[in-house]
């Protein structure tokens, strides 16, 4: 136990905190991971001692246990049949689609359930093997649903909380599940199951009580006669560490340089995603080439920037959602190009967060539109980097996001024409309106950084 008088901290996540950027004479060698999470992570476990299970990303055996920058991490190893079965399968084709009220149809194979159980119960006894009797188990999101149970069985009195870093699903939909029983008994285990909103934390309140024996309220379940708190906690970005990205010199020549290769003349607007169907990456495109259409805006005077990190690429629906944005790209870049001036900029990459916060503060306009997203970090990133108050966040009304950043104009990502016109109306807002926007918006982000969730978080979990 470490000093600080708390107990240890076992966290449990898909993903170790740290990524293999070498394999030398001397062993692996291993970076951290960017992210909110890890940064805001990191420290607590610092101080209060205990590990990081994960899976470090490839196939095959798992490196032994390590430390790496003051941080215990556990590797939990997959074959390639499990990385297959269980993190593209059941992860990625069954419960990601259906949590985002099934935009493609989920598929229910039973081949790809018992890899999911087999993976959970490996988790979940790597983190009972470091935790004490009363430490604390901290499961986060989708891939571990399983896990609270099992480790409860292991260490009956310990705390466990569980956070789902995605949307929970209406209960209709949530009831086509085969395994939506095992599901739902596996988090009632936990002692706080959290929510990015509280939507979602009442779907899953009233699919325990459909589906199993929990009775009590939207946000206190009874559970075979213990108490789970059920509440959202909406996460949140390291908030300053956008702000000093903001002012620091690389990125401010950066975003010289960025606006001169672009069109200094030209206004910006800019998407930044996981190419990921959830995100609706597409309709966006095609909002704006309605505006190109009508005439509206120009190539000449005006730049969509998109920035689509590639992601699952061995899911066909990534593949094809990739084709279908990559033709609106092509398509509208056919149509609308001017000699010298490109309208749409497409970047199928991953940025490092310098190059990112530069075209944040370039961006006049952002665009977050998915179809349904747990939170959306990027919503909030992008306010934490406009300090001197400029910037409009156009807002999907299905991201998690929606419930805080009022100032955002927010949309219906399905509706192409009301995108259009809020597209317009984002590049046409008065000085004034954009200013008290945005500042409406940095107070909400400012007053809530990740670190806040996490603090939160924990102390309901000791409560
Ligand atoms: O938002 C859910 C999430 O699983 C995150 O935890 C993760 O960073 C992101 O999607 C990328 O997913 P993956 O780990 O499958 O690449």
């Amino acid at each position: 136990m470490a000093s600080s008088g708390k107990s240890e901290l076992v966290v449990l996540a898909n993903r170790l905190p740290v990524r293999k950027v070498d394999t030398g004479p001397s062993g692996d060698q291993w970076a951290t991971s960017p992210g909110g999470l890890v940064s805001a992570l990191a420290p607590i476990l610092r101080e209060r001692g205990g590990s990081w299970v994960g899976w470090p990303g490839d196939t095959g055996e798992a490196p032994k246990p390590f430390t790496h920058d003051g941080i215990r991490n556990v590797p939990v190893g997959l074959t390639s049949g499990e990385l297959e079965a269980f993190y593209y399968g059941f992860c990625n084709r069954t419960i990601w689609p259906l949590f985002h009220d099934a935009v493609r149809p989920p598929e229910f194979h039973r081949r790809w359930w018992w890899p999911y159980v087999e993976m959970n119960s490996r988790f979940a006894s790597a983190a009972a093997k470091r935790l004490s009797e009363d430490g604390t188990a901290w499961v986060h999101d989708y891939q571990l649903m399983l896990a609270p149970q099992m480790i409860r069985m292991k260490k009956p009195g310990a705390r466990i909380g569980f956070f789902l870093h995605i949307p929970w699903p209406p209960e209709e939909l949530f009831a086509q599940i085969p395994w939506r029983r095992q599901i739902v008994e596996g988090l009632l285990a936990a002692d706080v199951v959290g929510f990015q909103t509280k939507l979602a934390a009442i779907n899953f309140a009233r699919a325990a009580r459909r589906l199993t024996e929990a009775t009590g309220s939207d946000s206190e379940l009874r559970y075979r006669g213990r108490k789970v708190l059920v509440r959202a906690f909406p996460i949140s970005i390291d908030t300053e560490r956008y702000e000093q990205l903001a002012e620091s010199e690389t990125v401010l020549e950066r975003v010289l340089s960025l606006r001169e290769m672009l069109g200094p003349e030209r206004r910006v607007i800019l998407g930044v995603d996981r190419l990921d169907y959830t995100k609706g990456i597409d309709v966006r495109l095609r909002s704006f080439e309605e505006l190109l259409s009508r005439g509206t805006v120009s190539a000449s005077n005006t730049v969509f920037v998109q920035v689509a990190v590639p992601s699952r690429e061995q899911v066909d629906e990534y593949t094809h959602e990739r084709e279908s944005i990559e033709r609106v790209v092509g398509r509208i870049n056919g149509a609308f190009t001017e000699p010298g001036r490109v309208p749409v900029h497409y970047l199928y990459r991953s940025l490092p967060v310098e190059e990112l916060v530069a075209y944040y503060l370039l961006a006049d306009v952002l665009m977050v539109t998915p179809y349904r997203d747990g939170m959306n970090l990027v919503a909030k990133e992008y306010v934490a980097s406009r300090r001197d108050g400029s910037g409009v966040l156009v807002l999907s009304e299905f991201a998690g996001a929606a419930n805080e950043l009022r100032g955002s104009l927010l949309v219906n990502p399905h509706d192409i024409d009301g995108m259009a016109q809020a597209l317009e109306a984002a590049l046409h807002l008065p000085k004034a309106e954009v200013g008290k926007r945005m500042s409406a918006l940095r107070r909400v982000v400012r007053r809530h950084s990740v670190f806040n969730w996490a603090d939160a978080f924990l102390k309901a979990v000791a409560a």
